[in-house]
């Protein structure tokens, strides 16, 4: 087997996985059920995705367990979770506590709003970004996100570096279950600029716009995909 192939994880999912997953929030933490719930998935498809090395640049990070949970199982590339929330920078940050300092815990957190600007994300070190990584986000902001995300994409990420988005999405005018329906109808009314994205109708036709094409798509457990792009 090829060590250098990129979808040959060099290290097994690692002990920092497993501690994460398992861990109580230490202070300061958030804790989000539905990350501990896809982790596992969406490692997967990200150590078959993912290039074997460089930065893993990740939009709306959240609580951070996700990137305190893959950054060890994922060197040696180095996972950069950014964020536009402070609390939830905190939570990032205090997750990362229960990791070694010695390269299994992901970079600090960025402060990054998807919607600006793309040449004005706080990248300039951190370039070429070898993939962007953006999981539960573009239904839960305004429209305008998902464009900042794709245009960030197209900006930031070298020729055939991936985008990948996690997430439940409507396929071609269909809903993909009942449960993403209410889902959907849950989010409008919470938010009018919020609402599931329809991959065909919607995210493709601005991603192609602006030099992105789809990669792969994969199935999740309840009803979400991984949808891959790539520059
Ligand atoms: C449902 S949470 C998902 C968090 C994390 N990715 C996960 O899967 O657990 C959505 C996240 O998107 C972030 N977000 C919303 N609008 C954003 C924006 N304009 N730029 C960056 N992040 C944003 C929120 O602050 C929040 O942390």
């Amino acid at each position: 087997m090829d060590p250098s192939a990129p979808d040959t994880p060099r290290h097994p999912p690692a002990a920092a996985f497993d501690l994460i997953m398992a861990a109580t929030p230490p202070p300061g933490a958030l804790d989000a059920p539905a990350a501990r719930r896809n982790a596992g998935p969406l490692l997967a498809v990200l150590l078959a995705e993912l290039p074997a090395d460089g930065t893993i640049l990740e939009i709306g990070a959240g609580t951070g367990q996700h990137a305190a949970a893959f950054a060890q199982a994922l060197l040696p590339r180095r996972w950069l979770p950014t964020e536009m929330d402070a609390e939830r920078r905190d939570s990032i940050r205090a997750w990362m506590t229960l990791l070694a300092p010695d390269g299994a815990r992901p970079l600090p957190p960025r402060a990054l709003d998807a919607a600006d600007p793309a040449d004005t994300w706080p990248l300039g070190d951190a370039a070429p970004v070898s993939a962007m990584v953006s999981a539960n986000v573009i239904h839960i902001a305004p429209w305008t996100v998902t464009l900042g995300i794709l245009a960030g994409a197209a900006r930031w990420l070298g020729p055939g570096a991936p985008l990948i988005l996690y997430g439940p999405f409507h396929r071609d005018g269909r809903h993909m279950s009942p449960g993403n329906t209410a889902f959907d109808a849950d989010l409008r009314s919470r938010d009018p600029g919020w609402g599931i994205r329809d991959l065909e109708r919607e995210v493709l036709p601005v991603a192609t716009g602006v030099g992105l094409r789809l990669g792969a798509v994969h199935e999740m457990p309840a009803n979400n995909l991984c949808v891959v792009l790539r520059r």
